[in-house]
């Protein structure tokens, strides 16, 4: 069953937020300069509790002073000092200056968050030993360091972010809400998987591009055909969305009980040609459809809360938000 409105309750939001820290997170691009792998320092600003910087591609560290809690860095910079009190940290994360205290302050150090890459993308967790979703063999055999960095825009979303989520874990919807993608996917052929915190769905594709995948990927083998998009959410925040032309990535930020960031990125396969319009513009049509949809469902959630009511049971489509489901509710419950 359904955990029904309360999930988007307001008196639950912030409990959901500290869950969310024990969750794997996608560190973000600010701008397209800090998306290379050209070694240089790149951060996120805050999303669900985190505020990760990382630093020379290989660590990830809290972005908030150990000090009186100043955000570091919300721009590259060569070193890491805080605009507060002028402490400076190296780039191992290790308090290396401390105006006005002296001897140094021991165990002030920025603390390390765990991190996993996934070809350019990489991902951060704060706390907890939650294992990293299991989306590698997913990308096995694809041309993932190739990908270049495009462009980036954000979504407004006036709902709870779990409805957003629970939108991009089932096709279901995509008759009524889409009309321009039901004519070029194959509905009958969609498949769902569902993983340790991870929800695959393989679309295959009537007309149009293909997905680069190498022969023997295991979506192909699950539809036996062709795949026009695989879309990967790694739970608890993160799409990866593959095509014919590259990787979309979005990474969900819960603002408010009623409010979320999506944040979207676009990366081309290297050997795709820039149009520069195409597959942003078909994009920003169905983006919008879920939005309007979501925020449709965020304002019957809103009654249903105010006057009590339930939610129906999960149509089979459904099986990645009941897992979705599930998974939050682990998380929130984990001590
Ligand atoms: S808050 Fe960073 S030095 Fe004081
Ligand atoms: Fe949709």
């Amino acid at each position: 069953m359904h955990p029904g409105p309360t999930l988007y309750a307001p008196e639950v939001f912030a409990a959901q937020l500290r869950a969310l820290a024990r969750g794997w997170h996608y560190a973000r691009c600010v701008q397209s300069a800090e998306c290379g792998s050209d070694g240089s320092a790149r951060w996120t600003p805050a999303h669900a509790g985190l505020t990760p910087v990382l630093l020379h591609e290989e660590a990830a560290f809290s972005n908030v002073c150990t000090h009186r809690g100043a955000l570091l860095l919300d721009s590259p910079a060569a070193t890491l000092r805080c605009p507060y009190h002028g402490r400076a940290f190296d780039d191992r994360g290790r308090l290396r200056a401390a105006p006005g205290c002296s001897p140094l302050p021991v165990g002030e150090d920025l603390p390390a968050f765990a991190r996993e890459d996934l070809g350019p993308f990489k991902f951060v967790r704060a706390r907890g030993d939650r294992a990293f979703p299991t989306a590698a063999r997913w990308l096995d055999g694809l041309p993932m360091h190739a990908l270049r960095f495009v462009d980036r825009k954000v979504y407004p979303v006036g709902a709870h972010w779990a409805l957003w989520v629970e939108n991009y874990l089932e096709g279901l919807h995509v008759p009524f809400v889409h009309p321009g993608l039901r004519a070029s996917l194959d509905l009958a052929g969609y498949i769902t998987i569902i993983e340790d915190d991870l929800v695959i769905q393989i679309a295959p594709g009537r007309t149009g591009g293909r997905v680069p995948l190498p022969a023997a990927h295991p979506a192909r083998a699950a539809n036996g055909q062709d795949v026009a998009g695989l879309y990967l959410f790694l739970f608890p925040c993160t799409a990866l969305n593959l095509y014919d032309w590259g990787v979309s990535v979005n990474s969900v930020e819960p603002v408010s009980a009623t409010s979320t960031r999506i944040h979207y990125e676009r990366w081309e396969w290297a050997h795709t040609a820039t149009t520069g319009v195409g597959p942003g513009d078909a994009l920003d049509d169905v983006e919008l459809e879920d939005d309007a949809i979501v925020e449709r469902v965020q304002a019957g959630v809103t009654a249903l809360l105010a006057t009590g009511g339930a939610l129906g049971s999960y149509a089979p489509a459904e099986a990645g938000a009941r897992a979705f489901h599930r998974w939050l509710a682990e998380l929130v419950s984990a001590r």
